[in-house]
């Protein structure tokens, strides 16, 4: 049974609808193309929050809980929900609109990523204080 959501009253991260060339002969999408975009999603929040760039440390949890098909608009909602010194946790929440039909809603993916501050040299960099 497919649960049917309202999208989440915020700003999605990101948006995109996965190609012919992002799917496997059936049609469903990679799951390695799904893991790309949650990952350029969550380094958004993750990025401003370090003023700089980040590198992804860690994937604390991945769950595809429903397939997701060429032609699905997807809506990316990142969220920091945790930091440290030089890291940043971001929870990744992902929405499909069926065929841009927009009134099924399926909560597609759910994941925690670490991201940590790195400088020029790569290496850790503490993060700024907070205005
Ligand atoms: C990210 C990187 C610079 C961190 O360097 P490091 O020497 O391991 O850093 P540290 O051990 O000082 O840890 C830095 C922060 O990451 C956190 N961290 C390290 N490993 C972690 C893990 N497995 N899970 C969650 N957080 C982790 C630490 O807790 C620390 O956070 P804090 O400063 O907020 O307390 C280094 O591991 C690296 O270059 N990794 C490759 C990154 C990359 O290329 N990613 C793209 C995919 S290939």
């Amino acid at each position: 049974m497919t649960d049917s959501f309202p999208l989440p009253p915020k700003s999605p991260a990101l948006r995109v609808v996965p190609q012919p060339s992002d799917a496997n002969v059936h049609g469903d999408v990679f799951g390695g193309w799904i893991m790309a975009q949650v990952d350029i999603a969550g380094s958004i929040p993750a990025s401003r929050r370090a003023n700089g760039r980040v590198a992804t440390v860690a994937v604390n949890s991945f769950v595809f809980k429903q397939p997701v098909f060429v032609g699905d608009l997807l809506s990316f909602y990142a969220e920091i929900v945790k930091t440290g010194t030089t890291s940043v946790t971001v929870e990744v929440e992902v929405y499909a609109q069926r065929m841009r039909l927009q009134d099924e809603v399926v909560k597609v993916t759910e994941a925690t990523l670490t991201y940590v501050a790195t400088g020029a040299d790569r290496r850790p960099r503490a993060l700024p204080d907070v205005e």
